[in-house]
């Protein structure tokens, strides 16, 4: 066994961060960590621009697909909500724009995407459920990526369905929201579950063996100190919610 120590800093980036009104973004994401997805002007955390860029190619939707929003700033998610408020009114800006500092967009591991047909609505982009949309949605778990708010989940969420907002996670983690018809709150919950200290999630997915606990962080200076076995390959995600996610891979 190995023991690794996180700080907070560690712990506020991941795939597995949740951001929502009731959890806001802990800080902001450095430049450094964020990239033009395919060259474009819409810029994503780096792991989620990759994995997208391949989800796309794979796909063959580099034409059929546009990326409408990624990565925003504090001070763009302020403008996008204003003028929501401005142009729609507050219930459906309430409904469609997360308010700033509470918005995934701010992390770089969020996206709108739009068939690519005109006009393109900057807060309800058009991602029907057929042709290549519908093809995109199917494969995207296997790439990681989730549609963050998903229909009958809005009390939970808090955002109305939002067909074209998908957000990366990772594997095995899509796929098991995904078996379990789970949004990121109520896998964050039930991840609770698996303490590092009790039994662990232990799960086949797409042919690999994973482990999967929690760890809650320490309470005075958000860190983590964690026990891990040395030959194994693994990843540490914090939560945004007072602990961080271990995968292992088996
Ligand atoms: N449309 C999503 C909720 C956002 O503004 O982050
Ligand atoms: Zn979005």
């Amino acid at each position: 066994m190995k023991t690794l120590t996180l700080t907070r800093q560690e712990l506020n980036r991941g795939s597995l961060i949740l951001v929502n009104e009731r959890y806001p973004l802990p800080e902001s994401v450095a430049p450094e960590r964020l990239t033009p997805f395919f060259g474009s002007g819409v810029l994503l955390e780096r792991r989620t621009a990759l994995v997208l860029e391949n989800l796309f190619t794979a796909l063959g939707c580099g034409a059929s697909l546009i990326s409408v929003s990624g990565y925003r700033t504090l001070e763009e998610q302020k403008q996008i909500y204003a003028s929501s408020l401005a142009e729609n009114g507050e219930a459906f800006t309430r409904k469609y724009v997360a308010l700033p500092d509470c918005s995934e967009h701010q992390t770089g591991l969020a996206i709108d995407l739009a068939l690519n047909r005109e006009p393109v609505d900057f807060i309800r982009p058009c991602f029907p459920d057929e042709g290549i949309c519908a093809r995109f949605r199917e494969k995207m778990i296997s790439y990681g990526f989730i549609q963050r708010y998903p229909e009958g989940k809005e009390n939970i969420t808090g955002i109305a369905a939002e067909p074209w907002h998908f957000r990366y996670v990772g594997l095995p983690h899509a796929a098991i929201m995904q078996q379990h018809g789970f949004c990121l709150e109520e896998y964050i919950d039930y991840l609770h579950l698996f303490p590092a200290d009790g039994r662990h999630l232990e799960i086949r997915i797409q042919n690999k063996n994973f482990e999967i606990f929690y760890q809650k962080t320490n309470e005075s200076d958000g860190s983590v100190t964690l026990s891990l076995p040395s030959s194994l390959p693994f990843q540490v995600s914090g939560t945004n919610t007072g602990s961080c996610v271990v995968t292992l891979w088996r």
